[in-house]
């Protein structure tokens, strides 16, 4: 029925450019240079397809982190980035663009081999993606401000009063391995389109592309000080980070467990913070579907990116009258997305990130069969000379009390339930502590819009998923996040804004 045991699962050669970013000496971007740790420790890069070593980076020290803080204060008070031109802000975050474009098939190979995912999906995803919210904020540094406001309750003309937008100032960014770079660029772009400063910190997992987007921050012009890259891990360097008296503000995309640990963590100091946490969206598939078209994108919905996306379709909820035909034809793309070698350009889904990752996904499989719930696909994990893959997988008979159906499995694994009315999806849709995204797929545009509006999610998606842009904000209700990124919403988070009222 399937091809999964022929397949080889050997990692190709990595290109020249590669071998040359894996064989870099371990140091930190700070201050606008590579420096040193100030201690020895450094941490494993494994490539999760052969689950073999390729290269280590830094694990920051305390002193680090001091010192990456130090150099963010001193280029944020002296005003270096924020009291340039704004035309001359925006001109270098185009050129860190056009560098990422630059390095579009180096950037997207690191990604892959890092992370586990395909290259291809490296390539037309991450890497684009990556470029564009900095071209996207690029145009907001010289496009936000205040405004003037009268005041209400005296008379006109007695006072002068406006609003000025400032920079917010020392920022930490604290970011997962499922998306590296995009999630890296998507944190930066903000902070210089503001005139804030950073350190941002990417996941001890994944740290490649990180190191080389600095590389291209430098090389695009940004002054030393502004972006300072520390890699290492978070219950340290992350931690230092997070309750560091010179830090204004905490950016942070994971888990939700860390993301409440980090608003605690950082309310000493009352610092600005935004999450960006987990999910574990519904999918909700009406009854009037053509299945064809929608069996394959609730298919993707969960298992790009193998399921390790914050905003997955885990949950299915399938109208009665199609819920046959829809998993049915979910499962006719199990070849699709039989799991490949990150660099084997017929794949298009890899293994997963890490031995950690795999072994807690196989965890909650194993559960779920514990539980009574049936494998209609995949449950196992393809044969493989080492890496951490794991066949793409729909769970049925599940109940709303299982772990598979409420906690976020981070993994290619889909729980699918029937419904029989509206309210009834409606209300198990909501059933979750979490409200980051859902999908609704619906010929019907009235019923598309109802049930947008009463879904408890940051983003709704209707005839598609995970679709994500630079110009829309992107949160979380509920136990999913605090804030937004992206659009304007994401730019406000870097502000603060001043009153300014004046007798005349
Ligand atoms: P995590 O939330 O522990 O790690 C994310 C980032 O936070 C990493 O850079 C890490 O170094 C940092 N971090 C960890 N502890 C910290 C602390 N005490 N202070 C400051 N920074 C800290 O996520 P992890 O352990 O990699 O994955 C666990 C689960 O989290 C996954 O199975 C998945 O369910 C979820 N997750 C959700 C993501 C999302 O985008 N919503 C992304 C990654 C993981
Ligand atoms: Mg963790």
């Amino acid at each position: 029925m399937n091809e999964v045991t022929t397949i080889d699962r050997t990692q190709r050669e990595y290109s020249d450019a590669v071998k040359k970013a894996l064989a870099r000496k371990p140091q930190l971007y700070i201050n606008g240079e590579w420096v040193d740790s100030s201690g020895d420790q450094t941490i494993d890069v494994e490539d999760p397809s052969t689950g073999k070593v390729i290269s280590s980076f830094v694990e920051a020290t305390d002193k680090d982190i001091d010192r990456a803080v130090a150099a963010a204060r001193a280029a944020f008070d002296d005003r270096r980035w924020r009291g340039m031109p704004p035309v001359a802000r925006e001109k270098i975050m185009h050129k860190i663009a056009d560098l990422i474009e630059a390095n579009a098939d180096e950037l997207a190979e690191l990604e892959a081999i890092d992370v586990g995912k395909p290259k291809g999906m490296a390539a037309v995803v991450d890497v684009p993606g990556a470029a564009a919210h900095f071209r996207y904020m690029a145009g907001w540094a010289g496009k936000a401000g205040g405004e003037t406001q009268s005041p209400y309750s005296m008379p006109d003309g007695m006072m002068f009063a406006y609003t000025l937008k400032e920079p917010v100032g020392v920022c930490a960014q604290i970011v997962p391995w499922n998306f590296p770079l995009l999630m890296g660029c998507l944190k930066i772009a903000p902070v210089l389109a503001s005139g804030c400063t950073t350190i941002l910190k990417p996941a001890e997992q994944t740290s490649l592309t990180a190191l080389r987007l600095a590389d291209l921050i430098h090389e695009a012009g940004v002054p030393a000080g502004v972006v300072n890259i520390v890699t290492g891990y978070g219950h340290t360097g992350g931690d230092r980070l997070v309750k560091h008296p010179d830090v204004d503000k905490v950016a942070f995309t994971g888990s939700t467990e860390i993301g409440k640990l980090i608003n605690r963590n950082a309310t000493d100091t009352l610092k600005h913070v935004t999450l960006e946490l987990g999910g574990k969206s519904p999918v909700v598939v009406m009854p009037d579907v053509d299945v064809a078209e929608t069996a394959p994108g609730v298919s993707q919905a969960i298992f790009f990116n193998s399921g390790q996306v914050c905003v997955a379709g885990s949950r299915l909820y399938a109208h009665k009258s199609v819920f046959d035909k829809v998993v049915e034809g979910m499962a006719e793309t199990k070849d699709f997305w039989a799991p490949r070698a990150s660099l084997d350009p017929e794949g298009h889904m890899g293994p997963l990130v890490s031995a950690e990752q795999h072994e807690r996904v196989l965890g909650y499989i194993d559960a779920g069969k514990r539980d009574g719930a049936s494998v209609l696909m995949g449950g196992d994990v393809p044969s493989s000379d080492g890496g951490y893959y794991v066949n793409p997988t729909i769970l049925t008979d599940v109940n709303p009390q299982m772990s598979v159906v409420r906690e976020e499995i981070f993994g290619p694994v889909v729980v699918a339930q029937r419904f029989e009315d509206l309210d009834e999806v409606v209300k198990d849709a909501n059933d979750t502590q979490y409200g980051l995204a859902a999908g609704v797929w619906t010929k019907d545009v009235a019923a598309a819009h109802k049930i947008a509006a009463r879904l408890q999610a940051g983003t709704v998606w209707v005839n598609c998923h995970a679709m994500i842009d630079p110009a829309l904000p992107f949160g979380g209700y509920k136990e999913s996040g605090v804030g937004h990124e992206q659009g304007r919403l994401g730019l406000e988070a870097y502000f603060e804004t001043k009153s300014v009222i004046m007798k005349l």
